[in-house]
């Protein structure tokens, strides 16, 4: 694989950029959104409190305040402002604005007690993560015993020929900010062997890190809740 190439330091924050997100999020990640409430649903997760994070323009959490059958509270958080004022906008078109609360946080130092959920899941934001080490610490801290951490994002795959042809194609279908970014966001991604190594240095023993067939996708789960 080619090496990896954080993204820079700033969050995506201006009000423009968080449009143009948003407007790629809702035409080209539905399907993933959906994919992600769908494998929480099959294990028979239905209600109780969930955090979300890196939220963004919320549409992970809108899918899964949306899911048939489900009673889940949940708490969006994001470092950037702009993201989460579109996402509370995005939560009141949806009609489940009741359901989702927003709060604007580093994912380094969560402002929860031990124990507060129980469910911990994240979408797309390990790749931007200036210390994963510790999100993922604070993940497992903020979820309760019995509780799940599903951590998603895409796995590196630049220098594999297969999935380079696979992302140009896709690319040819969107719009220029995403396809100029996607590269971007895939470089700064890990590997599965990276990501077990930051698991490891954050101290964390009970995990297990998988990629679904025909996609490459990377998912993080952290077995051992604590509290
Ligand atoms: C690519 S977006 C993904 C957003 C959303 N999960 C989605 O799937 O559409 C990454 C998000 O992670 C947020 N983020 C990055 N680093 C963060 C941190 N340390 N704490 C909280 N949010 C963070 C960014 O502000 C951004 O909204």
């Amino acid at each position: 694989m080619k090496d990896r190439i954080p993204l820079a330091l700033e969050p995506i924050a201006e009000a423009e950029a968080v449009a143009q997100y948003d407007k790629g999020a809702r035409l080209y990640m539905l399907p993933e959104y959906k994919y992600f409430v769908w494998k929480i649903l099959r294990r028979g997760i239905k209600s109780g409190r969930v955090l979300d994070i890196g939220t963004g323009s919320g549409r992970l959490s809108i899918e899964l305040a949306k899911a048939k059958g489900s009673n889940f509270e949940i708490t969006g958080l994001d470092i950037s402002e702009n993201m989460l004022k579109k996402a509370a906008e995005n939560a009141r078109q949806a009609g489940v604005e009741d359901k989702i609360k927003f709060v604007q946080a580093n994912a380094d130092a969560l402002p929860f007690p031990d124990g507060s959920f129980d469910l911990v899941i994240s979408y797309a934001s390990l790749h931007h993560w200036f210390r994963p080490a510790t999100v993922f610490k604070e993940a497992q801290r903020v979820a309760k015993k019995g509780g799940a951490v599903i951590i998603r994002d895409n796995r590196r795959v630049y220098g594999n020929p297969f999935w380079e042809v696979f992302i140009w194609i896709l690319r040819r279908f969107m719009n220029r900010r995403h396809r100029e970014n996607w590269p971007k966001a895939i470089m700064a991604s890990y590997t599965i062997p990276e990501v077990k190594a930051i698991l490891e240095e954050a101290g964390l023993t009970d995990y297990r890190v998988s990629t679904d067939f025909i996609k490459f996708d990377l998912c993080v789960e952290i077995k051992e809740q604590r509290h």
